[in-house]
Order: C-alpha cells, then structure tokens, then sequence
C-alpha cells in the first residue's frame, strides 16, 4: 500500500465546495485502485480566518506545509479582504517558500462540451501549457524615482536565470516524453527582446537537441497568441517564461468553454531540490457571486486532483479518473449552470463518482 499524505486547503468561497467534492472522488478512487491511499489533513486558513486572527495563515504554517507530500487547494480571496492580502498572505508564499517553478495547465475541451471556437472537438484542442512561475517578468526587480513628479521614472527588471531557463524547458520536453507527446512550442520574443528571449531562444536549442524524439517549435509569443485561437490542433506542449504563460494560459483556459473547468499544478518536479509539497488548485477564483449556492462546477477541481495524483506518481488511477470526468461531459446529462445545465456541484461530483466506479 502507498501513502500519500495531501494538506487540504479550501480557502474560501467555492473552493470549499469544489475541494469536499474533490477530495470524496480521490478517496473513492483509491478504494476502487486498492493500492494506495490518501491521507488528509485540512486547514482552514482563508479570508474568514484572517479576520479572526489578522493574518491568512499561522506563523508556522509553511513548517506544517513542508511535512506533506502535496497540497490540494480550492481559492483565497473574497470581498470581505483585499486581494493583495489574501494573496500575498497564502498562495504566494507557499510558491516561493517550496520553489515551485512549473505552473502546468492542461487545456483540453472535454468531449461534449463546446468551446467558443466553432466545431472544434477534443481533437483539435488538447495541449498543455508550461508556465516558468518564479522569475521572469515577475522576479520583482525595479524600483521608482522622483515619485509623482514630472521626472518620475518606473522601471522593473525581467530576470532570466539560465538555471532557471534551462530547467522549466527541460520540464516542458520530459513532460512530452512522459506523456507520449510529440512537439515541444516555444513561446519566445526574440525579434524585439534582444538580451533576453535571444538568451531563452539558445537555452531553449540546446535542451532541444537532448530530445531528438520530440519536434522542437517556436513562435513569437504574438503570433502564437493567434495560433491557440487560429491552430490549436498544432499545439502539444508549450512552453514560456512567467508573463507570456501568464497571457497564454488564460487565453488557454478560455478555449475550455468555462472558468469552472480548467485544472492547474504549482509543481517542483525534481526530488533531489525539492523543499516542500506541490500545489494543485482549480484555475477559478473564490466565485463570490455563486458562493453558498452549491452551483459551482466541481470539474476544475476534481481536475486538479486529476493532476495531483499524475504528480504522486498514481498514473493509472489519474487516467481512469479522467476517463470519468470526460464520461460525464460526454453525456451532457449532468452539468452545473455555467456549462447551460441545471445540475448542483454535489450531483457533478456524485456523477464522477458513479462513471468512476464503471470503470473498476
Ligand atoms: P472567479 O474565478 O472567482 O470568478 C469569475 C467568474 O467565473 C464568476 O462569475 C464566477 O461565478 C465564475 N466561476 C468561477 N469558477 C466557477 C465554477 N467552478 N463554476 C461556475 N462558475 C465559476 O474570479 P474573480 O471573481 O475575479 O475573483 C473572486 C475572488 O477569487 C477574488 O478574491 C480573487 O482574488 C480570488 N481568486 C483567487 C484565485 C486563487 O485562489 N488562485 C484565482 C483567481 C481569483
Ligand atoms: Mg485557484
């Protein structure tokens, strides 16, 4: 028997409801599979906490954090806090505290469901997107002078590491390999960014040619833009620096047909650096307007814990759970509201559930 030990976060809002859906499907899971089982411990650090304590987690939060094999995470976020609090107070610290460098973002329209792009199927778009999500753009480099006046000057510095470079590129080919894919894309800017993307354009040539078995792309990150929309069917992987995947990966998520479907994992791939748990989350935020309506589209979430056991290393039982997602989009019998049905979160999660147990 393998145990995995997962930190249940919910946060706010739908998150809770979206994870208690998630976490039933898993546990199911594991009994059908037989061979490994979940252990979990929820928290409930979250705006609500913050109100009662002044802060969105305890000071020895990332401590507890650190003795589990991987967290599974709804949203932070809700009126009642500032976002910059409720971000800069959770998530944000756990990214950097346990360096977790790959932000992965399966993009997949789910069969019978429709995107908005017309007759376009499973077929045509089903990618991944690989997000560098510690330096870059957002490696929080510049300052501001003469603040206010007429002479004031902003800047803010991209950061482009080659270790940093050279590592989420090679993420983006082993996942290829891994997964039976057959391109690796580029998003790069090298015509106009001339230190930078010519720096990321090399890094990227020589973790290429490591990979003879996987066809190396690469576009400019506008033209590329265009290409999700125009040539999804090209795409296999992609990958790109903090701010590109930033713009892509919703544009991305956008072709999935709601906001309550696309999964994401805040990964460190590599055991010998690693320094904490892996984070998987939903894309989708807190949902306020839907909040305690129990009409929140479970899928995202139940998604992310999809990703969360690929992570564990639980491959075949990550398969059939997504053989089960796509068995109830299939259908089209049982969907919440943002996908034009009238089902409730509970009877998604119960409908995942039931395909699931076909399977075993
Ligand atoms: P949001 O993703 O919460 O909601 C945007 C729209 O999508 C809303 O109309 C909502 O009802 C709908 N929606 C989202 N998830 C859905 C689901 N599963 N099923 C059906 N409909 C769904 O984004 P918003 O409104 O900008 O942010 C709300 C709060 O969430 C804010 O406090 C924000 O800071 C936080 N947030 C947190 C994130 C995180 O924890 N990683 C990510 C995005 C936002
Ligand atoms: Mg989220």
């Amino acid at each position: 028997m393998r145990y995995h030990r997962i930190a249940l976060l919910p946060g706010d809002g739908i998150g809770q409801d979206v994870i208690a859906e998630g976490v039933q499907t898993l546990n199911l899971l594991a009994s059908l599979a037989g061979d490994f089982r979940l252990e979990t411990q929820s928290f409930d650090w979250s705006c609500e906490y913050y109100l009662q304590h002044g802060r969105m987690m305890p000071p020895e939060a990332l401590n507890t954090l650190r003795e589990f094999d991987a967290i599974y995470f709804g949203a932070v976020g809700f009126p009642t806090v500032p976002d910059h609090v409720s971000l800069h107070g959770m998530l944000l610290p756990i990214r950097q505290e346990f360096d977790l460098y790959v932000n992965l973002r399966p993009i997949r329209l789910l069969p019978g469901l429709e995107g908005p792009l017309r007759g376009r199927t499973t077929a045509d778009v089903n990618f991944v997107c690989v997000r560098e999500n510690t330096e870059g753009e957002y490696a929080r480099s510049g300052g501001r002078i003469q603040v206010g006046t007429p002479q004031e000057v902003a800047t803010q510095t991209a950061i482009f590491t080659r270790q940093g470079t050279e590592r989420i590129i090679r993420y983006a080919f082993e996942l290829a390999r891994r997964e039976g894919r057959h391109k690796v894309t580029s998003a790069t800017k090298s015509n106009a960014l001339q230190y930078s993307m010519v720096f990321w354009d090399e890094v990227y040539s020589a973790v290429a040619a490591e990979y003879p078995d996987i066809t190396a792309d690469k576009w400019h990150v506008d033209a590329l833009a265009a290409r999700f929309v125009t040539h999804p069917q090209t795409l296999d992987v992609v990958v790109s620096s903090n701010l590109f995947g930033d713009i892509l990966t919703d544009l991305g998520g956008a072709l999935q047909g709601s906001l309550g479907l696309p999964p994401s994992g805040n990964i460190h791939p590599v055991a010998e650096t690693r320094r904490g748990p892996s984070l998987f989350e939903p894309v989708h935020g807190s949902a306020p307007d839907i909040a305690g309506k129990g009409i929140a589209n479970p899928i995202g979430g139940i998604w992310s814990g999809q990703i969360m056991l690929e992570y564990l290393g639980e491959r075949e039982a990550a398969t059939q759970l997504m053989r089960a997602i796509e068995a109830v989009t299939a259908a089209r019998e049982v969907l919440t509201p943002d996908l034009g049905g009238r089902a409730t979160t509970v009877e998604v999660g119960k409908a995942i559930r039931t395909a699931l147990r076909k399977l075993y």
